[in-house]
């Protein structure tokens, strides 16, 4: 018995204090000596990095062929060799930091990469590794939990080995898809709710993470290592935030700008309103702005005084909430946008806006609901406009798609409940308009369809319905080319009252071939058939989960953040509760049988 536990922690002992200096000498000495040719960092080169960087190196970055077979006990130990370093005591206890080395970074072709998975924002996954009839066999595979955050703030991305989030404490991790265990993290120094997007600027250079934060930077950081390459301020104004991931298309990355000055604007003191949306053309090598484009042309000028005696602006708003789309054929970037902020009526909010790739020039903007000149706080606040528009926003990217006979069909989804067909061969005509909700402030429709090629599939909020509707939450699916209603299944009724109970499916939604994923604000994520819009599968989310990273965890509202389904796997955040819903703060995943 004695003899056994010396045993034990003698080999425990060995196995912490793996030796640096032979471990270099047998794999890494033949390369990086103390001269070497181009290209290959010199051994003194290597002293003076951190050992934060070797290992990040070693685990999954650009050495992770020569770490082959090394524990992670292996690489710290390397790692302090190399450096004549310590590692910092947080690198080694974050709990969930994977323990093995991970394969290197790569890409592959069925990668659910940025926010609608393709540039053309489709949310349909054409090679899900995963068939219409496993999807009633999806079952939990890891659970990771966000540590220190009270939501479940981002959608994630899956591209190659990798899952990518960012979180509400502003911490961005890239985790092994197989197992969820945190290959590396990141501190973008505010919360971060796009997507990670991952592209290659230079070609043969590193592939680059991308993502923007609430303060309105961008950031690009290594997508093998997390190691930071640059961060930029893509708007000055103090609401202004990204909230839509960046797409990167070409070696350029064209970001949204929205902002929260209509929030800021109901108080009575604030001098309402100068914010403008844009877009930011960035070279994805260097961050170095290209052009910026606003979404209203002119900048605010003083107008009167409130009733309370605040200086009032305009004209104010056309926020960019979500991620633009790209037209390679026409090059051009199409952006969705938001509400007018004051009287000042725009003739861009609530519109479908066209961009000219190279040099951000307005093509042409479709406007689909004017006069919507809304601010938070109203009728109360002395700021409100004289007469309030419907909050008739567009949070959804615009879906480009071929629908036959050469033509093309952009497909944009409102707050109205409306979904839109425009076409964008017409500057942007509107083709047919589908109501499928009642609409308002948290209703119609809020974060996203997706589009296979026939049909759109659009979750309805009804959240907070327009003022005598009838709240209409749910899911249909109409026809791309003609906006005629396929089906529609309406959310079982509400298990309780309250908005914590509410059924609303505002979360964005994920397509493959035969079933469409819809979260709702209550907990329930659920796979519907796309033939027939039967429910074929449900599981409750808003439950506790032990993580793989021992963050005690439960799940909550799913909602801004959805579903996203690559290689196997069908993941989606819970625990977003920014509109009365349930708070969580987890990351699911599920495989066929948990496998
Ligand atoms: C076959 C040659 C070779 C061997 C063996 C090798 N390296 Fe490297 N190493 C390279 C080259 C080439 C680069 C530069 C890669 C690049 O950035 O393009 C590099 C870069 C690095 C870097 C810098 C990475 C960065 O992100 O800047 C570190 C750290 C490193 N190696 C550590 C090691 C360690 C530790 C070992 C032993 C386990 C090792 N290397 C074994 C060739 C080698």
């Amino acid at each position: 018995m004695r003899y056994t536990i010396l045993l034990c922690s003698a080999t425990a002992l060995l196995a912490q204090t793996p030796d640096g200096a032979a471990l270099f000498k047998a794999r890494c000495a033949g390369c990086h000596a103390e001269t070497t040719t181009a290209r290959i960092p010199t051994r003194s080169d290597l002293a003076g990095r951190t050992p934060e960087t070797v290992v990040a190196a070693l685990n999954g970055g650009v050495m992770a062929s020569q770490a082959q077979g090394l524990t992670a006990a292996d690489m710290r130990a390397l790692a302090v060799f190399v450096t004549g370093k310590e590692l910092s005591a947080t690198t080694e206890t974050v709990a969930g930091q994977c323990t093995t080395p991970v394969a290197a970074f790569t890409t592959t072709a069925g990668d659910w990469n940025g926010s609608g998975l393709d540039a053309v924002n489709s949310r349909y996954q054409a090679k899900p590794g995963l068939s219409a009839a496993d999807v009633p066999k999806l079952k939990l595979k890891w659970a990771f939990g966000f540590p220190g955050d009270k939501a479940a703030f981002a959608q994630p991305s899956i591209v190659g080995n990798r899952v990518f989030t960012g979180s509400a404490g502003g911490t961005v991790y890239s985790l092994d898809a197989k197992t969820g265990c945190i290959i590396w993290s990141y501190k973008a120094g505010a919360g971060v709710r796009t997507s990670v997007v991952i592209g290659r600027p230079k070609a043969n250079g590193p592939y680059v993470a991308y993502f923007g934060d609430i303060r309105a930077f961008t950031h690009a950081v290594d997508a093998s290592t997390g190691a930071p390459l640059w961060k930029v301020k893509v708007e000055d104004h103090p609401g202004a935030r990204v909230t839509g991931a960046p797409t990167f298309f070409d070696g350029k990355l064209y970001v949204p700008v929205s902002s929260i000055e209509e929030g800021l604007a109901q108080s009575p003191q604030y001098e309402c309103c100068k914010f403008r949306g844009s877009v930011v053309a960035l070279d994805g090598d260097s961050g170095k702005q290209i052009w910026k484009t606003y979404t209203v042309s002119d900048p605010a000028i003083a107008r009167k005084k409130s009733k309370t005696g605040s200086q009032l602006w305009g004209p104010a708003g056309a926020a960019v909430w979500s991620s633009p789309t790209i037209d390679a054929t026409k090059k051009l970037v199409y952006v969705a946008t938001g509400d007018s902020y004051t009287d000042s009526d725009i003739p861009t909010s609530d519109a479908v806006i066209a961009m000219d790739m190279a040099t951000g020039k307005i093509a042409w903007a479709s406007q689909v609901t004017e006069k919507d000149n809304f601010i938070m706080g109203c009728p109360k606040s002395p700021n409100c406009p004289d007469e309030e528009g419907p909050d008739a926003d567009f949070g959804t990217s615009p879906i480009l798609r071929s629908v036959g006979n050469g033509k093309r069909m952009l497909v944009v989804a409102q707050k109205s409940g409306i979904v839109w067909g425009l076409d964008p061969d017409q500057k942007g005509k509107v083709i047919w308009q589908t109501k499928v909700g009642s609409g308002g402030m948290l209703g119609g429709i809020e974060w996203g369809h997706g589009a296979d090629e026939s049909n759109a599939y659009v979750a309805v909020s009804d959240r907070i319905p327009a003022p005598g509707t009838e709240a209409k939450p749910g899911i249909s699916a109409v026809k791309l080319a003609t906006g005629e209603k396929v089906w529609s299944t309406p959310a079982p009724k509400a298990a309780c009252e309250g908005m914590a109970c509410s059924t609303a499916q505002s979360a964005p939604v994920a397509v493959i071939p035969g079933v469409v994923f819809s979260g709702s604000a209550d907990g329930k994520f659920r796979a519907y058939a796309t033939g027939t819009g039967a429910v074929v599968w449900e599981f409750n989310t808003a439950v506790p989960f032990d993580t793989v990273n021992k963050v005690q965890a439960t799940g909550g509202s799913i909602d801004a953040a959805g579903p996203v389904i690559a290689n196997g796997m069908v993941l989606t955040p819970s625990g977003y509760a920014q509109w009365g819903g349930k708070n969580g703060n987890v990351l699911l995943a599920f495989t066929v049988d948990g496998r």
